[in-house]
């Protein structure tokens, strides 16, 4: 068993499995199918071209579920360690749902951008979803006038703050990897990246699927049910 104090630098990569237990649907669950579209249909700068009411009708909607879910042990247990463990812990998150804010986290990077709010098209201002008119089929921003976009990265868009996440996975001692297929890059590659510049790895899954060489140990489980087990035994050592 992998173990941790308060000198271990460590990195959480979380998915969408972490926020299963909160009522939100993973991709996989849903069979990559919104409304019988493929969610990659929704989810690309040209699907905003092409339909741009279609695409904030997804999104409009996935804001509201994310709006009435909430924070579960699983996320929990990391707002936990962030506090044992403070600047020596940091979150990476590929969700948009806001959840782990909710939860506690302060230290999160949400690579793929939040639900939370909307991107002006023309003057690049971010505006709260909830300071915005989001009656008509394509919200206006309030600085501008202009068309606004979800603040969501989408397929073939540079996820944010990668450079502070590369600095992440060259000095850390411990990568944990929570709840995600694995299948999106590059937040797939994350863990072997950590694992070939040194680190520790560990995997949290609720499949067991098969787990490449460079994860050094899995729990398989509920991230709800084994986080909040792993979290003590870590704190309790
Ligand atoms: P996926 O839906 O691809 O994978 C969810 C993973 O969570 C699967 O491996 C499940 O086995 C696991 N899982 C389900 N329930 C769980 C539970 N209760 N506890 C632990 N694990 C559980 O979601 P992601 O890997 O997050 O991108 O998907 C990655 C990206 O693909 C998303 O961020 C999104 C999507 O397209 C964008 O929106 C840009
Ligand atoms: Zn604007």
């Amino acid at each position: 068993m992998i173990k941790i104090n308060e000198n271990t630098k460590l990195v959480v990569l979380t998915g969408a499995g972490i926020s299963a237990e909160s009522g939100l649907k993973t991709f996989r669950d849903s069979d990559g199918l919104w409304e019988n579209y493929p969610v990659t249909d929704v989810a690309t700068p040209e699907a905003y071209q092409r339909n741009p009411a279609m695409v904030w009708r997804f999104y409009k909607e996935r804001w509201k579920q994310a709006r009435q879910a909430h924070p579960n042990p699983g996320h929990e247990a990391l707002a936990r360690l962030e506090t044992w463990l403070g600047q020596n812990f940091s979150l990476i998150t590929q969700n948009v749902d806001g959840l782990h804010t909710r939860a506690g986290n302060s230290r999160v990077i949400e690579m793929h951008g939040s639900l939370e709010n909307a991107l002006c098209l023309s003057c690049n201002s971010r505006s709260p979803m909830d300071s915005i008119n989001l009656d008509p089929d394509i919200p206006a921003c309030p600085k501008c006038g202009a068309s606004l976009r979800p603040d969501i990265v989408w397929f073939g868009e540079m996820p944010y703050r990668m450079q502070e996440i590369d600095a992440l996975l060259q000095a850390c001692d411990v990568f944990m990897v929570v709840g995600t297929s694995g299948v999106v890059y590059p937040a797939a590659g994350f863990v072997m990246t950590a694992s070939y510049l040194g680190a520790k790895t560990l995997a949290v899954n609720l499949e067991a699927g098969e787990m490449p060489h460079f994860v050094d140990e899995f729990h398989q489980g509920k991230a709800g049910e084994v986080l909040p087990r792993i979290v003590e035994n870590w704190m309790e050592a």
